[in-house]
This record gives C-alpha cells, sequence and structure tokens, in this order.
C-alpha cells in the first residue's frame, strides 16, 4: 500500500481527539475507543514497516508514525500529558508499548534493509583484481614501518632467550606508572617524565590517569598478575611532552623483566650481552655498566655499548667508542613488596630501551621525527618489504 495512503488511514489528529476530550468534559476516549484506535494504528505501523522495500522508504514511514510535526504515534504521545490523571496511566502504557514495538520493528527492518544494501553494493563495487595498482610515486605494496620491524625482531631475539610477550595499555594509572615503581606522588623523578593527563573525573586509589611515560608499569601488571618465575619483554608506545631531533611526544620502548629464586646481575649482564650482540648482528661487541639511578631498581645502571664514530658513522662493535642504548637493574625490594612478592624469596633484575634508538642506529635513520610523519617516501626508504621483514625476524 503506498504509504501516504496508509499514513491517512491510520492517522490519528491530535487535535480532533482533544476536541472529542473537551466534548466528554476530560474524558479523552471511551476504553474501547482508545484500544480500538492504538490497536489500528500498531496494525498499521507493523504493516508499513514491513512494507518499506529500501532505507529511504523506511525513513518516510519513520517520520509518518515519529515525525515531531504530524507523526501520529508521536501525536497520541503528546495526547499522554492533557489526559485527566485516571486516564493518563493506562493510555500512556499503551502508547509507550506501540512506540517500543514501532522502534523494535524501525530497528528490525533497517537491519535487513542495510544487509541488503550492503550485500547488493559488494556485488556493484567488486574490486577487479586484475586492475594495476596505483602508484602514488611510491612502493604500492607498502612496507612495514622500521619501529614494527624492530619490535619483531627484538621480541623474537628475547623469545630465544626464554622470554615472552606482555603488553600494557597506553592509557595507564598512576600507581602502575609511577607510584608501584617507588616514585611516588612528590618524588623528584618525576619532573623527567611529564606527560598528558586524562581529564577523568575517577580518581580511585591508583590515582589519576594517564598516558604512560615508560613501559615500566607493565612489571607492575606482570607481577601482580603472575606468579614467579617471570621473564618478559613488554615493547609499546610511551609518551612524554617533548619535541626535538631526538625526542617525539609519542615514541617506543621495550621493557624487560625477571623474577625468580636466586636471579643476580650476572644473569641480567649476560642476557643483556647476547641479546645485543645478537640485535647488531656482531660477533663480539664491548659493553659496559656504568652505575645510574632509576627509583625501581637497585642497584641501577646504564648500558654502553662500544662503537667507532669514524668518518661521522656510528659502527657498533668497533673502535673505541661509547654509545648509551638501555637503562637497567636489580629490581628495588619496595617495588616487588608494592606487588605483593616476597622480596626474601625471590629478586629480579629489569631493563628498559628506547625502540626508536635501536632502529635508528641499526637502519642509519638520523631524525626520529620523521618516522611518525606519515610520508611515503620515506617509508620507501626505511621500510620492509613483507619478505625482508620475515627474513629478518627469522634471521
Ligand atoms: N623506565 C626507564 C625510562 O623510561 C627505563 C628503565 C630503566 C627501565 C631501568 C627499567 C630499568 O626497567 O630497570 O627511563
Amino acid at each position: 500500500m503506498n504509504p501516504l495512503a496508509l499514513w491517512l488511514l491510520c492517522r490519528v489528529d491530535s487535535k480532533r481527539e482533544r476536541e472529542r476530550a473537551d466534548r466528554k468534559g476530560g474524558r479523552i476516549m471511551s476504553d474501547t475507543g482508545s484500544k480500538t484506535d492504538i490497536a489500528a494504528l500498531t496494525h498499521a505501523v507493523r504493516v508499513a514497516v514491513a512494507a518499506a522495500s529500501d532505507l529511504s522508504a523506511l525513513e518516510v514511514v519513520k517520520i509518518q508514525f515519529l515525525g515531531k510535526k504530524g507523526g501520529s504515534v508521536t501525536a497520541l504521545l503528546r495526547l499522554v500529558g492533557t489526559l485527566p490523571e485516571a486516564e493518563r496511566k493506562p493510555f500512556a502504557a499503551q502508547v509507550n508499548a506501540l512506540r517500543d514495538e514501532l522502534d523494535a520493528l524501525l530497528e528490525e527492518r533497517k537491519i535487513a534493509l542495510s544487509g541488503g544494501a550492503a550485500d547488493a553494493a559488494l556485488v556493484s563495487q567488486a574490486d577487479d583484481m586484475t586492475m594495476p595498482a596505483r602508484r602514488h610515486g611510491c612502493n604500492a605494496a607498502g612496507t612495514v614501518h622500521p619501529i614494527q620491524q624492530t619490535i619483531q625482531e627484538m621480541v623474537a631475539i628475547f623469545a630465544e632467550l626464554g622470554f615472552s610477550w606482555a603488553e600494557g595499555p597506553d592509557v595507564e594509572s598512576d600507581w602502575n606508572n609511577f607510584s608501584a615503581l617507588n616514585m611516588p606522588e612528590d618524588h623528584p623523578a618525576r619532573q623527567m617524565q611529564d606527560t598528558f593527563y586524562m581529564p577523568t573525573a575517577a580518581k580511585d586509589n591508583r590515582g589519576a590517569t594517564l598516558l604512560r611515560t615508560q613501559t615500566s608499569g607493565v612489571q607492575v601488571r606482570v607481577m601482580t598478575s603472575q606468579k614467579p618465575p617471570i621473564r618478559i619483554v613488554a615493547p609499546g608506545r610511551t609518551y612524554r611532552s617533548d619535541y626535538d631531533q631526538t625526542h617525539s611526544p609519542m615514541f617506543h620502548q621495550i621493557e624487560g623483566l625477571m623474577i625468580d629464586e636466586g636471579t643476580t646481575f650476572a644473569h641480567l649482564k649476560g642476557l643483556l650481552y647476547e641479546f645485543t650482540r645478537r640485535y647488531f648482528g656482531v660477533d663480539k661487541l664491548s659493553m659496559r655498566f656504568r652505575p645510574s639511578y632509576f627509583p625501581f631498581t637497585e642497584p641501577s645502571a646504564e648500558v654502553d655499548i662500544g662503537c667507532s664514530r669514524a668518518g661521522g658513522k656510528i659502527k657498533i662493535g668497533e673502535g673505541t667508542d661509547w654509545l648509551e642504548v638501555l637503562g637497567c637493574g636489580m629490581v628495588h625490594p619496595q617495588v616487588l613488596i608494592n606487588c605483593g612478592i616476597d622480596p626474601q624469596q625471590y629478586q629480579g633484575f629489569a631493563f628498559g630501551m628506547g625502540i626508536e634508538r635501536f632502529a635508528m642506529l641499526k637502519h642509519g635513520i638520523s631524525d626520529l621525527r620523521d618516522m611518525f610523519n606519515c610520508d611515503l617516501r620515506w617509508m620507501q626508504r626505511y621500510g620492509f618489504s613483507a619478505t625482508q621483514s620475515l627474513l629478518h625476524a627469522v634471521r
């Protein structure tokens, strides 16, 4: 049936109803009268929705019944408020039930019709797989970003050394990012890691919510959810209010953590030596551990690797220069306690390194900011093809 005719047939004119109400001295309709009208309208609603053959016809039906001006169900809903109290409740219940049914029917029909539209679009807009790829002056096949590549390579090496992959969210609690790591609210070390705070009202006992400044918070997550022995690495995005040639407000770190009985600094040294040697693909490497300070490790160290800077080019594993690459140390007993681990029984080490730094050193990238400019020419120069990427990872 033509939807307009249907609408005319079923329309309940609120003006007419009000006049009728006036005539009856406040009584809108007899019970049977209202029931009949609503029953007729309900029937009309069902027929009209089912008859809508596409989304635009369905929209017309929706306006007919629910339009602000002249929608027949809208008119009934408006009428509710004008009724004397005794009549209002039962009438409102019927009209609301009608409205609910109409909403449900419209939604159901919409899903059915959109499915049909999507199927039709799939057929009519099917990709022609034989068409040559469009070239934007770069490798049209796309490449793996050096950061992603570096993460894969690092994780693959650590996996060979017995470490599994852990993850934490970018939006972290103050507790996980700072306090549990022995950096309470007024700790001066927080100053070096100014970040972006979330405008949340939810300040529970874990403190504010922020964009994590370090992947070290994953240590807390792992130690509070797993029992030792623990051996994990956790790569991911980190954030700080920094921006220059070697700093970007968003950057990447990989965190390492090992907790077991009898873990010592010697294990840490052996692991980092083996990792660095394998990552840079050199047989031998000089490495030194310089005493340093991190609130969550004691003792703490920064690690330098030997390199040559001859001719302005950095070569790892040669020469007599030093290059700082990461921070590490033995997990502070207070951090273990904060995470519910008994420091008398378990000890552990942790380390953290910047992924950009490792990627830049290996692939000769000079400006860190270029990594995130989304320049396709840069990606063509420094990105990895799928096969290159696989070969590196399984090397
Ligand atoms: N989270 C430190 C930073 O962002 C890096 C770090 C240092 C991580 C020492 C560690 C560690 O796990 O033991 O500067």
